[in-house]
């Protein structure tokens, strides 16, 4: 494997560059610094020269880089999601395209839990208060939220999960220990809703309407793009909140912040954002917004087994073998494929 290269665009945890490195690949890393992306030119200048390219979810990987290279031999990102991925070009150039999921199915239903939890109970806001040192006397009104579990009124909340795939199931898990009812809606995943005890299948609208919690967990895809928007945001209950876990998109921030601005609802938690570092303007001024900068599988554990994934991805595509996590399979039987292999 020593004249194999891999492009790795930005630097990814350790047991994935271990992995690459044992296996002897030419590795190069084309940025290093932790808060700083890649430019257009790196990233055309690294595919031309690599056989093998493994990117992050903030490269844009569009007909333009992957057909830079005749020889190029997959695209292995480290992420589950690939909607910056252009798969369908991909495909039709003959490149396995493959994801990390499966493995952060955990982590990222306990950030969901975690942003849910945050929201009702306006734990940022209060942590800010105290270290701003504006904690004077206590008070019995002092950051009052929503319940999450059955609190004081006996009422078991309601819990709606909009993508019924691995996370919106493990977010499902989690709820039994709240005593809460689940609402699934997944055009894709009917079957598992009908299985699972736990959640009950409700249309969209019905799910808005009768959920205390509403948390998101589809692929962004067209028809998922904007799925909860200003007519979606007016279904949902005064006094309810939304927990994006999903991609930024799936949401239109825009009528989002109108949304938390007017009372619509009473909350949200964002993971990801439609224009992502951006936020919609007035999103960061709002008290009933907690907001996180897309850590929702980041833990130690989970995304050093991304890596590893990728990797083992990575070295799979430059044997010109099937990648386990691979996409868009049907790449395989093509001509295109059969091709750009036999290089
Ligand atoms: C994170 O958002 C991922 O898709 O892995």
């Amino acid at each position: 494997m020593s004249e194999s290269r891999v492009f790795v665009t930005r630097r990814i945890p350790e047991p994935g560059l271990a992995l690459l490195r044992e296996a002897g690949v030419r590795l190069e890393i084309c940025q290093m610094i932790e808060e700083e992306g890649v430019t257009r030119e790196q990233l055309l200048a690294g595919v031309r020269g690599c056989d093998v390219l493994l990117p992050l979810l903030t490269e844009p990987i569009d007909p333009e880089v992957l057909g830079a290279n005749d020889r190029l031999l997959g695209v292995a990102q480290m992420a589950v999601g690939y909607n910056n991925i252009d798969v369908a070009a991909a495909t039709e150039l003959g490149i396995p395209v493959s994801n990390t999921p499966g493995v952060l199915t955990e982590t990222t239903a306990d950030c969901t839990w975690a942003m849910l939890l945050a929201v009702a109970r306006r734990v940022p806001q209060a942590h800010n208060y105290m270290v701003e040192g504006r904690y004077k006397l206590w008070g019995p009104n002092l950051f009052l939220g929503g319940d999450v579990g059955i609190g004081a009124s006996g009422r078991r909340k309601v819990l709606g999960i909009v993508g019924y795939g691995r996370i919106g199931q493990a977010v499902a898990k989690r709820s039994i220990g709240f005593d809460m009812d689940v609402l699934a809606f997944d055009p894709f995943n009917r079957q598992a809703i009908d299985a699972d005890p736990l959640a009950r299948w409700a249309e969209l609208p019905e799910l808005l309407a009768k959920s205390d919690f509403v948390t998101l967990h589809t692929p962004l895809t067209p028809d998922t793009h904007h799925l909860i928007g200003e007519a979606e945001l007016r279904q949902m209950p005064k006094t309810a909140y939304l927990v994006n876990a999903a991609r930024g998109p799936v949401v239109d921030e825009k009528a989002l912040v109108v949304a938390l601005r007017e009372g619509w609802i009473a909350g949200a938690a964002l993971d990801v954002y439609e224009d992502e570092p951006a936020m919609a303007p007035g999103l960061a001024e709002l008290p009933n917004a907690v907001l996180l900068p897309h850590i929702a599988s980041a833990s130690y554990d989970t995304r050093g087994k991304m890596a590893e994934i990728a990797a083992h991805n990575a070295l799979c595509h430059l044997r010109r073998e099937r990648a386990p996590n691979v996409v868009n399979p049907e790449v395989y039987d093509t001509d295109a494929y059969r091709r750009r292999t036999a290089r």
